[in-house]
Formats: structure tokens, sequence, C-alpha cells
């Protein structure tokens, strides 16, 4: 790309950037995603460690202002804007003992990116100012991470247990809403099912047409109506761990979630090396053991990672492009690199003219329109670009994060794209679409 077609682009994601600024926290979005989101926020402070540090390093602190007392990041902290689909009322965090004192939030997390984002804030700090960010840093994202492995992981093998699709970010994942249609429907949502009332449904939606976005670009309504009545079920708990573990009908070992902790542990070490700290025991086990578990979640007939619902016990073998992201663990067998890598560019799966597609295109979920069902989503390339580059695979970083750029270029700085043509969808001015533009077209990210 020329270089003032870069600077053109690099302009443009800082104005998204500065329109989604709340003073010290960022709005993922004006008009859908009006409160803070976990690990949006992670994102665009990777974006924001290129032009102000200082803001970046608010960005990565500003999650931790809501940190629960059991150590867990929520996967929203609700702000004063109006209008949001699923806000504090559904949630009513307050039943939980845990809650945070002076912010309303939800009751889950999201994938673990806090860790990644605090050292690549580091990496632009002197060595002296980096050792202060880590002894600041280090505390809050070990108790988050601990916070898993005493409350989520009750195998003791280093893989936690997820409990809503939301908690993924990838809200309907094909895989996830296949085990909620069979396991975890609620009263509510299979009347609306059986009676036919999904169009009416419809009508009642915000956040759809009244937030400009279309509701074919979004979740289905009855998969939309499932997850609220899941949600009421989590509340009914009072965001309790141990009755959640032994008693919520949606429990899954997450293959994109567990990679995402699995190399969060490794980027926490470094932190703890850097100031002298020793990891604690049960972090150094679960670094582990995680290793030999995620390795039970391939399968050779069909070459690929798969979800494992823990409620039977069994892989869910509907594929998605959360296969590839053993590449981003750090922890993926030197073999399967290139067995990976070959899928990604099988024009019948996921070689499209803009990949990564979130589901194949052979797949019968898949709509190149429809949210995690197919699109192309920046943040996923992004992780998976970095860890083909930590595979050896510098040429298929490169490759990958240049047709990224390129569709963000034709598409602009939306929330999703068309894995065929580019065309964007879902939100306008995203903010981690254009975190993450800005890092990619940064020589040194
Ligand atoms: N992505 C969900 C939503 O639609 C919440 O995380 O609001």
């Amino acid at each position: 790309m020329a270089h003032t077609d870069t600077q053109i682009l690099i302009e443009q994601a800082k104005s998204v950037l500065r329109k989604n600024d709340m003073g010290g926290w960022s709005r993922p979005d004006p008009g859908l995603y009006i409160h803070q989101w976990l690990w949006d926020s992670f994102f665009i402070a990777i974006g924001q460690r290129h032009y102000d540090i200082e803001r970046a390093k608010a960005e990565a602190r500003s999650p931790f202002r809501a940190q629960w007392k059991n150590g867990m990041l929520p996967h929203i902290i609700f702000g004063d804007a109006d209008g949001y689909h699923a806000g504090p009322e559904l949630w009513h965090c307050e039943r939980s003992p845990m809650a945070p004192d002076n912010f309303q939030t939800s009751g889950v997390t999201q994938p673990p990116m806090a860790a990644e984002a605090v050292v690549r804030v580091g990496q632009k700090l002197t060595a002296k100012e980096r050792k202060e960010w880590y002894h600041e840093m280090y505390p809050r994202v070990l108790a988050y991470h601990q916070w898993f492995y005493r409350e989520r992981c009750p195998r003791g093998d280093g893989l936690p247990v997820i409990v809503l699709s939301w908690e993924t970010g990838m809200d309907n994942t094909p895989p996830w809403m296949h085990i909620m249609h069979q396991f975890a429907m609620g009263l509510r949502a299979q009347l609306i099912q059986q009676a036919n009332f999904t169009s009416i449904m419809e009508r009642f939606r915000k956040d759809t047409e009244d937030v400009g976005v279309p509701a074919e670009e979004r979740i289905s309504t009855i998969d939309l109506y499932a997850v609220y009545d899941l949600i009421k079920a989590l509340r009914k708990y009072k965001y309790d761990s141990e009755k959640i573990i032994s008693e919520h009908r949606l429990r899954i070992v997450d293959v994109a979630f567990s990679c995402i902790l699995i190399r969060a542990n490794e980027l926490l070490k470094e932190m703890a090396d850097e100031i002298g700290e020793e990891l604690p025991d049960d972090i150094k086990h679960a670094m582990h053991v995680a290793p030999h578990a995620l390795e039970t979640l391939w399968d050779s007939k069909t070459q690929q990672y798969y979800n494992r619902n823990v409620l039977t016990g069994k892989l869910v073998k509907i594929p998605t492009v959360s296969t590839f992201m053993p590449l981003y663990s750090g922890v993926l067998p030197k073999e399967r690199v290139k067995t990976l890598v070959a899928q990604m560019h099988d024009p019948k799966t996921f070689g499209t003219p803009f990949p990564i597609p979130t589901t194949p295109i052979n797949s019968s979920y898949f709509r190149p329109n429809r949210y995690w069902q197919g699109p192309t989503w920046v943040n996923m390339n992004w992780l998976l670009a970095d860890g083909l580059e930590r595979n050896g695979e510098r040429v298929e970083a490169k490759g990958l994060r240049d047709r990224t750029i390129d569709m963000v270029a034709r598409g602009g700085m939306y929330e999703y794209f068309s894995p065929m043509t580019a065309e964007p969808a879902g939100a306008k001015d995203f903010s981690w679409t254009a975190a993450l533009t800005i890092d990619m077209l940064s020589k040194d990210n």
C-alpha cells in the first residue's frame, strides 16, 4: 500500500477511535455497543499504543476498575447511555456478593486479552517505565487468571469451562448455537420456536434496525431470546460459580477461548519475569497441563480442533475459524502447522478472497454477512497473523495482514466483512477494526 494511502487509513482509524473515546475508556461503536466491552478495550489499547501511550495505558487499565472481588473481569461495564438491549436490568449483578460496589456490569467474562494488551503497551515503554507498568498491572491480571483456575476449571486440566456464547465473544458461532438448541433452550425460547413467534418477537429487538444494523446481519431472533434466558438462569444462580459449574445447562470447553488463556499465561510469565516475581503454583500447573488438554480437542479424522460439550464429554464437530486458534496459543505441535496453513488456503472451505471466514463456505451455517456465521473479523485475523508469525510462518502472516488491510481499505471501519467481496456489515465505526488496522499498518507491530 502506498505511503499516502497508509496515512489516510491510519487517520480514518484514529478518527473512529476519537469518536468512540468516552474519556479513559472506549465504546466499541456509537450505536449498538454504547458501553464498555472487555476484549474490545484490550484490542483498542493495542492500537492506541502507537500514537498515545498514556491513552493506551488508561484503556488497558480501565476494565480493572470494575474487577469483581473474586478476580473476574466482567465482559460489559455499563456507562450512562440508554438504549442497550441487554442492560443492567437484565443482569442484576448486585445479586452476587462478588460484584463491584461502584459499577454495574454483566456477570460473565470474555476472552482474556488483558495480558496481551499489557505486554504490547509495555513494548512501547522504556525498561524503567515498563517495570513500573508491570508492577501496577501484574497483580490484577494474575487475580483474573487465578479466577479461571479456582472457579471455572473443575477438571484441573488448564482449560476453562465457558457458560454463555457471549463469553467467547463469538455470540452466534455455530457449535455454540447447536449445543444451545440441543441442551439449553429456556422455556420461553422453546415456546417462541414452537409457536412460530419468531417474526413477532423480532419486532421487539433493540439491537438491529433501531441502531442501524439489519436483522439478517445479527444473531437470529430465536438464538437471541435463548441467550437472554440463559442470562436469567445465571442470574438465578447469583453468578455463583460452584452452582453454575454443577447445574447450568450450557457448559463448553471452547477452543478459541482456551487458546487465548494459554497464550495469556505465557505473557503473564513474561511480566512476572521482568519484575522478579514467581508465578504461583496454580498458574504453573495450568501452564503445564493445558497443552495436553488442548490436544484432546483435536480430531484426527477431520484434522480440526473442536469445542467440547462438558455435559456429554463429546467434541462438537462443527468447523469454525477457531480450529486455527491453536496457532495463537503457542503450544501447537510443530507437525500440525502446515496442515492448518493448507486448510486456510483451501478454496472449498476457508480459502476465500478475503480470509478468514468465521465459518467455512461449505458449512450449512455459512452466511457471508451474518455476524459470527461467515464474515471475516479483523480481530480473528490479527490473532491468527500473530500466531502464524510465532510458528515461523512469516510470509503467511504478512499475507493475512495485507489482505485484512485491503479489506478494511475497501469496506471501511466496520465490525465485520463478507469474506467473498469485502462488503462491510454490522456496526459502523467499530473501534477494534480501527485499532487493529493501526497496529497492522505499523511497521513494528
Ligand atoms: N455481543 C453482545 C451484544 O450483542 C454482548 O456481548 O450485545
